[in-house]
């Protein structure tokens, strides 16, 4: 099943950024999108995740084009089926870490699966205010936030830039396990080769292109 159809995207902002990216996701499936700093690869993210606006091109998710849906069906998808993993990570900062999750389970009508913060080992800060943790527990109770909604797509930016080799991989086979356990998909970016290259297919942002490198 398509999850997501990207076609002859380009986009500029002071300067052309890409031209002509085209892309599909499937359920189950891994995207990682590697490239230079400033080459563009969070607004791709951006404009796969409806964030954004491409210049050109067109994004299908679940079979309809995002240009068509209305406000109310594209408040829905983003609240409900697309987990967007932002790469510095918009935890709400006066709260704490429970209470982003609990936010987060609310909006989606799902619950928290304390497994999930076993498994990212952060069950003992949730009482932490967002503030007092460090960068990379931050970024992983972002992550379990994303994961608590269930989401059908996970749109990942440097989800693992905070995290130690060891702790960065713990949390790739956790993305691993979740789509197959929710048939979902998921496109990752990221300047690490390494668990770019777990993922199912690379592609690479350069010279204004994106080229398939596995
Ligand atoms: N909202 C915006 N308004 C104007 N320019 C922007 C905006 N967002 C991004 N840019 C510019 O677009 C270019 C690409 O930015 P982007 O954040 O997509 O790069 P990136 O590949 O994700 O880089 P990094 O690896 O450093 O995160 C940069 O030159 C950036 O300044
Ligand atoms: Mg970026």
């Amino acid at each position: 099943m398509k999850l997501l159809e990207a076609k002859h995207i380009s986009h500029h902002f002071d300067y052309p950024l890409f031209y002509d990216v085209s892309l599909t996701l499937h359920a189950r499936e891994s995207i990682a999108v590697i490239g230079k700093s400033g080459s563009g690869k969070s607004t791709l993210l951006n404009i796969f995740s409806t964030l954004l606006k491409p210049d050109e091109g067109s994004v299908h998710l679940f079979g309809k084009d995002v240009s068509s849906m209305t406000q109310a069906e594209l408040t829905r998808i983003k609240r409900k089926e697309l987990g967007i993993v932002f790469q510095s990570h918009y935890l709400f900062k006066g709260f704490s870490a429970f209470e982003n999750l609990e936010v987060a389970a609310i909006l989606a009508e799902e619950s928290i699966d304390e497994a999930l913060l076993e498994k990212l080992d952060i069950k003992e800060c949730m009482p932490q205010k967002v503030t007092e943790l460090s960068g990379g527990q931050q970024q992983r109770v972002s992550i379990a936030r994303v994961l608590t909604k269930k989401p059908t797509i996970i749109f990942a930016d440097e989800p693992t830039g905070n995290l130690d080799k060891e702790t960065a991989h713990v949390v790739m086979d956790l993305f691993f396990e979740y789509l197959e356990e929710r048939e979902a998909g998921m496109m990752l970016v990221t300047h690490d080769e390494e668990l770019a290259h777990r993922c199912m297919h690379v592609y690479k942002l350069q010279d204004k292109k994106l080229l398939k490198v596995k």
